[in-house]
């Protein structure tokens, strides 16, 4: 029996599997972009997606992957399709995915210099370049991290050893730290927080306006409250933007409501921060440059593929607080700040060189790729939300601020449930992807528009689509 070992590292069937694959995704492309494209979700029940491949593993061994490809590809919701507009993950430009490829064959992490020599400098000229277009000044440097998630609570981190001595001496005197934040932020900012030990009750959540913004205007009421409660108000974070709508708060108030009030002010810029690449919309991050930090995901508006996050500092030598970590087979000098071992500052040990999908399409396209991205899906929701808006069986949740669109159907029969029914046979009939989310207590359908590729056509015929199911 030839031996499995060879077999799998075998140049020849790289190549011809290779070839396969990069074949088979060219043609998906080609299909998705097609005036009769694929279905964007063939959705089966988890019971019967467990027994396919149940039934796949007991299979025999196939001859070369092109059919396991095959059945990946279409067991699979179709990111490329220009109906997809649920959640907020692009479809990744292909020359990212090369850049994942390189990543994944290269195999280098980045814990350890040696192990990661260039990503660890590509992550440190990319993070310094944001924090200058944020106007952070020279001190400002940071790493990429495995997901927003993974960043906020990074931050959250940072934020609370900057004031604490919690690593060596815990919490002991510090057990009423709190931190504040819109209460349309991602859940991740409120897992963090628990995670952190703060509970409930300190997680200041401040309330929005109408179009769900952080109502700055309440925030030192806010502060005053936590204070007579005994709480210490650590950090503040200002959404840019927020998930279900779209909304970005205004920056500038809670940054100078930060600094007047000496609190550490971050900013989640997970999905919008992206923003800063566009001269026509920017002017939404006003007042981030007043940030101590910002998160960025590229795999959201900056087309890579998951998880890429870069987490920025105002000043770098806070980032070297936050896990003041003793690893002495990793690094020779435990106390040391060296950018070039980034595990010192990151949650991850070993960790994917996820900056080559984003410093591949930099180098190959430049910034006006995501000037473009984002000025095309930012109108594209104008566009949008004004057809919404001459529906008279639609109503607009508010005027999108970004590509993120919420409206509900309003038809005179309609019951209160029915954007869940519609969500429903959407699901079923497959060809678009959205969403839901409730806003003052009420259904909305949600759509997150990704694809740069979606035309106005596509936006106009769900709204068809949601009129003739005459619910
Ligand atoms: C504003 C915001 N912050 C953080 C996150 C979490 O990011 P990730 O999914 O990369 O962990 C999201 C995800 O949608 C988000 O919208």
């Amino acid at each position: 029996m030839e031996s499995q070992i060879s077999k799998a590292f075998s140049p020849e069937d790289f190549r011809a599997n290779g070839h396969q694959l990069i074949d088979m995704l060219a043609d998906h492309l080609i299909k998705s972009q097609s005036n009769d494209p694929t279905p964007t979700i063939s959705r089966e029940t988890p019971d019967d997606q467990l027994k396919f491949w149940k039934d796949d593993l007991n299979s025999p061994l196939p001859d070369d992957p092109g059919e396991l490809f095959n059945n990946i590809l279409s067991r699979s919701i179709n990111l490329y399709s220009r109906r997809c507009m649920g959640h907020q993950v692009p479809p990744p430009a292909p020359a990212a995915v090369l850049g994942a490829m390189l990543s994944s064959f290269l195999n280098n992490g980045s814990a350890v210099y040696e192990m990661g020599m260039t990503g660890n400098a590509l992550e440190k000229i990319i993070t310094e370049n944001l924090g200058q277009k944020f106007g952070f000044g020279a001190a400002a440097s940071g790493f990429v991290t495995s997901g927003g998630t993974l960043g906020n609570l990074t931050v959250l981190l940072s934020a609370r050893a900057a004031v604490t001595d919690v690593w060596d001496h815990g919490l002991v005197g510090h057990n009423n730290l709190a931190i504040m934040v819109s209460e349309e932020s991602h859940y991740s900012v409120d897992r963090a927080a628990r995670i952190m030990g703060l509970g409930t009750e300190g997680i200041i959540k401040v309330p929005v306006n109408a179009k769900y913004q952080l109502r700055t205007d309440l925030l030192d009421e806010c502060l005053d409250k936590a204070a007579r409660s005994g709480k210490k108000v650590f950090c503040v974070i200002g959404c840019a933007c927020s998930t279900s709508t779209g909304a970005y708060d205004d920056l500038q108030a809670t940054g100078d409501f930060a600094k007047k009030n000496s609190i550490w002010f971050h900013v989640d810029g997970a999905h919008g921060a992206a923003t800063i690449y566009s001269p026509q919309y920017k002017h939404l991050l006003d007042g981030i440059e007043l940030a101590d930090s910002v998160i960025i995901d590229f795999h959201k508006m900056m087309l890579t593929p998951s998880l890429s996050t870069a987490v920025i500092y105002k000043r770098a030598s806070d980032s070297y607080k936050t896990f003041a970590q003793k690893a002495q087979y990793l690094w020779a000098d435990q106390e040391k700040e060296e950018w070039h071992n980034s595990g010192k500052r990151t949650f991850e040990c070993t960790k994917p060189m996820s900056i080559l999908s984003i410093y591949t399409l930099m180098r190959i396209y430049g910034d006006a790729l995501f000037k473009q991205n984002v000025e095309m899906l930012f109108s594209l929701a104008q566009e949008f939300a004004a057809l919404i808006k001459q529906n008279k069986n639609f109503e607009l949740a508010c005027e999108p601020q970004s590509n993120i669109v919420c409206f509900r159907y309003v038809s005179r029969r309609s019951a209160e449930d029915v954007n869940k029914k519609i969500l429903q046979h959407l699901l079923a009939d497959g060809r678009y992807y959205i969403v839901s989310t409730t806003l003052n207590e009420k259904p909305y359908l949600r759509t997150a528009i990704m694809n740069p590729l979606t035309r106005i056509s596509e936006l106009a015929e769900l709204l068809d689509l949601i009129d003739i199911l005459d619910l």
